[in-house]
């Protein structure tokens, strides 16, 4: 996702920004700019992909005293990723930097346009800037001017501004988006969106909380709170290991990749969720005309997505779905009509076998839609349409957050489709969409859920293999699960339909056979209760995931009330990506590195 630094001091400001920025290139970007005022004076340089594009452009220019200077990369989310579209986006005669989203932009963009401002740019960030010029007007200090559009603005936010009315300071204001602020013996002051590019200037930083917002000068770092009250700095040591700060603390980015997921879902629905609608501005709505059968193609975890996406299409959208695993429609002389929706579905957009199904579908003249993290990657070139899931780049070879965001924008989709079909009333769209209001809350992991599954998973250290069970929608979690366990443990282990273990697996089921049961209480409880009743009659160790405590498992997780099934499926997500990292942990693996495996797989 985007990332943020920012700079005031008298060394060289250019190379510390691009230095900066470079420590944050892991995140993901398309584009990436840099604005520096020195003397009064403003230069700036922005240019769409990698980072030696800026450095190119930046290549003859030099900054040489006292500067306020701030960058960006930018990973799109409001408009394609252009050099119009990057940041620091420039209003008169001040430019900002924003991570997160302005939920509100619409609004005051028009206000903004019927006062005669011109807009530049597609993006959200571009109203921080002209809103603060406006109120510049009519406030006695341009730090006056900034707390007033602050307060003007909703949604997440991490931001920094420069202005030449105050060319010695550099506004800053934080609003659920991570921001640091550090200082050293010189008196100089390092912004950026996370550890690593204070790290060899800094020793202390100060992170900043929610509602924080204020200025700092050569001499001063002045904090205000939500309320407008001057606070104190609060410093801490920055730790000087790189790789550990990328890691934020945690053992792997497979780790960090599942606690960031209330995080990054909170991105996935942003400014997508209104009480009675869902809103995909990226999908024009004819896309839909004359479709009346919507196939899911992909590999792997996106499988797992896709599959779940399958029933929620064909119970909302009473649309009729199939499924298809890439490797196998790309041999098998599929037949295809005009009238499918062809939705490929990918975390990384580039591998091979699911890009070749689509290229398929298209030459099939069927009209197609990718589910995608990647902007920019091939798939979203190639495809009709794109809806990005907004995860962040994603480290962990074994995905979580993908999926996590993945299965969050298709439930999204399916009452999309659903208000388009009228195959639901408006009071149900509306109920379910406060549900998704709720996602974040529910994938939000507890120290108390960690320890117990810590502790939980020295007992699942070895046996004959793992079975996941789960019915409907909990299947493919089954499935998940089971992958997430096989591809980091090395332990075999397989999902399976609870209804189906009597028709062959139960023949395996003994002690050392475990069974990991996904139990809702919102959808078909009784029946995937009795599935595992008679795996306990035939002693086959049962681990259940329910909310319900349930007397016949040797083991029990117990996961919130929730009030609808599909808010126990984030819940038991979390406990089945857990569950396989702590395994493989205490079996010495390489959690984020697993043998055999690549991220992103090009090739057939
Ligand atoms: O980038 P994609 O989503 O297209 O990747 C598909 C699979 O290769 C991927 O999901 C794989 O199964 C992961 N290692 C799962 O953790």
């Amino acid at each position: 996702m985007c990332g943020i630094v920012g700079y005031l001091g008298e060394k060289n400001t250019k190379k510390i920004l691009l230095d900066g920025l470079k420590e944050l290139e892991y995140r993901g970007y398309d584009s990436a700019g840099i604005a520096v005022l020195e003397n009064g004076n403003f230069s700036y340089y922005k240019a769409v992909g990698k980072l030696v594009n800026l450095e190119d452009k930046t290549k003859d220019y030099e900054t040489k005293g006292f500067a306020a200077g701030i960058g960006h990369t930018r990973w799109a989310t409001h408009g394609k990723p252009t050099e119009l579209n990057a940041h620091p986006h420039l209003g008169e005669s001040s430019y900002v930097v924003h991570n997160g989203i302005i939920e509100n932009y619409a609004n005051l963009k028009k206000e903004l346009i019927a006062d005669g401002v011109t807009f530049l740019s597609q993006t959200d960030t571009e109203v921080i800037v002209h809103q603060f010029e406006k109120n510049l007007k009519s406030c006695a200090t341009a730090f006056e001017a900034f707390g007033k559009t602050i307060s003007e603005l909703d949604g997440a936010y991490a931001v920094l501004l420069v202005t030449k009315s105050e060319a010695d300071t550099i506004f800053f204001a934080k609003h659920g988006s991570p921001m640091l602020v550090g200082t050293n013996k010189e008196g100089e002051k390092y912004f950026a969106s996370s550890d690593t590019p204070l790290i060899g200037h800094c020793q202390d930083v100060n992170y900043f909380e929610d509602g924080d917002f204020g200025y700092v000068t050569a001499n001063d770092i002045a904090i205000f709170n939500n309320d407008g009250v001057k606070k104190e700095a609060v410093f801490s040591a920055l730790s000087q290991n790189k790789l550990s700060a990328q890691k934020d603390g945690y053992r792997f980015f497979m780790e960090k990749e599942i606690y960031e997921q209330s995080d990054v879902i909170s991105d996935t629905l942003m400014g997508r969720l209104s009480d009675e609608k869902i809103i995909f501005d990226e999908l024009d709505k004819s896309l839909f005309d004359g479709i009346n059968e919507i196939k899911l193609c992909a590999c792997g975890t996106s499988y797992h997505a896709a599959m779940s996406a399958s029933y929620l299409f064909e119970r909302y959208s009473k649309i009729r779905t199939s499924l298809e695993i890439a490797s196998e429609f790309r041999y098998r002389s599929p037949i295809m009509s005009k009238d499918t929706l062809f939705v490929v579905i990918s975390q990384s957009g580039e591998t091979a076998d699911t890009l070749e199904t689509l290229k398929m579908a298209k030459k099939a003249g069927l009209k197609t839609l990718v589910i995608c993290n990647v902007d920019n990657s091939s798939m979203v070139r190639l495809a009709d349409a794109c809806i990005l899931t907004r995860a962040g780049i994603e480290k962990g070879v074994a995905s979580t957050k993908a999926f996590a965001t993945q299965v969050t924008v298709f439930w999204m989709l399916s009452l999309f489709v659903a208000k388009l079909r009228n195959s639901l009333d408006t009071n149900e769209i509306a109920r379910q969409i406060s549900l998704l209001r709720e996602i974040p809350t529910h994938v939000k992991v507890t120290d108390e859920m960690h320890e117990r599954i810590k502790r939980l998973s020295k007992r699942y250290l070895h046996g004959h293999g793992f079975f996941f069970i789960g019915r409907d929608v909990f299947f493919p979690l089954a499935l998940e699960g089971a992958l997430k366990l096989k591809e980091i443990s090395y332990l075999h282990a397989e999902g399976y339909p609870s209804g189906e273990m009597k028709h062959g697996p139960i023949a395996l089921a003994d002690p050392e056979l475990f069974t990991i049961a996904l139990l809702p209480e919102h959808l078909h409880y009784e029946k995937s209760k009795s599935n595992v009743e008679e795996l306990s009659a035939r002693d086959s160790t049962i681990c259940v995931i329910s909310a319900i405590e349930f007397d016949k498992a040797d083991d029990f997780v117990q996961i919130s009330t929730c009030q609808d099934y599909m808010l126990e499926f984030f819940e038991m997500m979390i406990v089945v990506q857990l569950l396989s990292l702590e395994i493989s942990i205490r079996l010495g693996n390489d959690v984020d590195m697993p043998r055999n495996l690549a991220k992103s797989v090009t090739v057939e």
